[in-house]
């Protein structure tokens, strides 16, 4: 097992009800401005929970931060905080809109003229605008992770951004919105929360057996919930496990000790960046080739994961391996995704090119947890998944 430092201060409120406990969760004196998506909290009746807890509170609204949460629409929230001095942001929403706030977080008490750096400079955040959530769609993990992914439409980019200030001050997880959740983003979230997973288990042998079987169990618990809560989003019981354990994939537990890979997040990103398909889609899009690539280097885990999640007990190594790359493509579809570019846009050609060059002129030069993969790998990766 690698050294490591483990340090997470989000506060979850996990359950039924807990949304009431805004009242006290956000300091009296707080000046607060709420950020929200696209209008569904306004049809499921999160938004009125949320008011009348904070009832008492001195509350301000941003509305309209869209699904792959947009720079130029989250510059106009970041007027509204320095001009009415916002103290306290509430985020009620999906990643989108955590991801959003966290952007805002780090914006707000950034000192250079062109927040965008924060992005392209890759400047880490040690301190932002304290920032809370009620999370309304189980997927990214961002409701206690300290990252973020923003888009911008004008040059078709999304990047990363994170630092150790961006953690939440707390979130409430209740497992009742799940009830409202399309079919679409419901799949969406099991499928995201599966690959971060993979992202931090798929890799080599590294000695860390509890992390291995904290990963698996995830993984097992996604599995067994993902029939039910797409059959019916009001089995409480399927959704608080779905809900928690997307939580647990990404809250930075199972990576610490262990080396971790994110180039299909990486390339997934591109894919959003350039046609619009859904994050969780392109990890599904991707996934199958990235393995296939990488067979030598990640066979063992393939094996292991094949074993221990699949119960595929026949065959050599490499067999069982070779199930495990196709179980997973398996559990993707079985949640209604697709698993290959050309089934999302006939516009395909020159993606992967495209992925390679864009890799390359920021650097990506580097990727997997060897570090081994340049943008000419990425390239063949994203060929193979056409
Ligand atoms: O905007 P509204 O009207 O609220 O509708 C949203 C949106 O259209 C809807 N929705 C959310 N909760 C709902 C609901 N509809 C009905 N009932 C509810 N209770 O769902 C749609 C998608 O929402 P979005 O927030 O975009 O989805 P998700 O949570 O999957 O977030 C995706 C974003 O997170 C980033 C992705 O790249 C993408 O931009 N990620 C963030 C990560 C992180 N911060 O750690 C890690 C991930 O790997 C990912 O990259
Ligand atoms: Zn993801």
């Amino acid at each position: 097992m690698k050294n490591f430092e483990f340090a997470n201060p989000t506060k979850i409120l996990f359950g039924k009800d807990q949304i009431q406990k805004l009242s006290t969760e956000i300091p009296n004196d707080a000046k607060v401005l709420m950020l929200y998506g696209g209008g569904s909290i306004k049809r499921n009746g999160i938004y009125e929970k949320v008011t009348e807890a904070l009832k008492d509170h001195e509350v301000l609204e941003f509305g309209g931060i869209p699904a792959n949460p947009e720079y130029d629409i989250l510059m106009q929230a970041l007027k509204i905080i320095k001009e009415e001095n916002i103290s306290f942001m509430l985020a009620v929403g999906g990643g989108s809109v955590i991801d959003g706030v966290k952007f805002l977080s780090s914006a707000a008490l950034f000192e250079g003229d062109e927040p965008w750096d924060i992005l392209t400079k890759k400047i880490r955040t040690f301190e932002g605008l304290p920032f809370g959530t009620v999370l309304t769609l189980p997927a990214t993990g961002s409701e206690m992770n300290s990252g973020s992914v923003i888009t911008r439409a004008e040059t078709k980019e999304k990047l990363t951004m994170g630092g150790p200030g961006l953690f939440p001050v707390f979130s409430v997880l209740d497992p009742t919105v799940v009830t409202s959740i399309p079919e679409r983003q419901i799949a969406n979230g099991l499928a995201d929360a599966y690959t971060h997973v993979l992202e931090q288990y798929m890799t080599y042998p590294a000695g860390a057996l509890l992390q291995d079987r904290l990963a698996e169990s995830i993984l097992q618990t996604l599995i067994e919930v993902a029939p039910r809560i797409m059959k019916d989003p009001t089995d409480y019981e399927a959704a608080s496990n779905f809900m928690w354990s997307c939580t647990m994939a990404l809250n930075g537990l199972i990576q610490k000790g262990v080396p971790t890979d994110w180039a299909i997040h990486m390339m997934g990103h591109e894919l959003t960046a350039l046609f619009g398909i859904d994050h969780a889609r392109t990890l599904a899009i991707i996934a199958e080739s990235h393995y296939t690539y990488n067979f030598e280097s990640k066979k063992e885990k393939l094996a292991q994961y094949a074993e221990r999640v699949w119960a595929v007990t026949e065959g050599t190594l490499e067999e069982k391996a070779k199930a495990g790359i196709a179980k997973t493509t398996a559990f993707y579809q079985s949640l209604g995704i697709k698993t290959k570019l050309s089934e999302y846009t006939d516009q395909y050609t020159g993606t992967a090119a495209e992925v390679a060059r864009r890799f390359e002129e920021r650097g990506m030069t580097r990727l997997g947890e060897h570090g081994t993969l340049a943008p000419t790998d990425a390239e063949k990766i994203v060929e193979m998944a056409y």
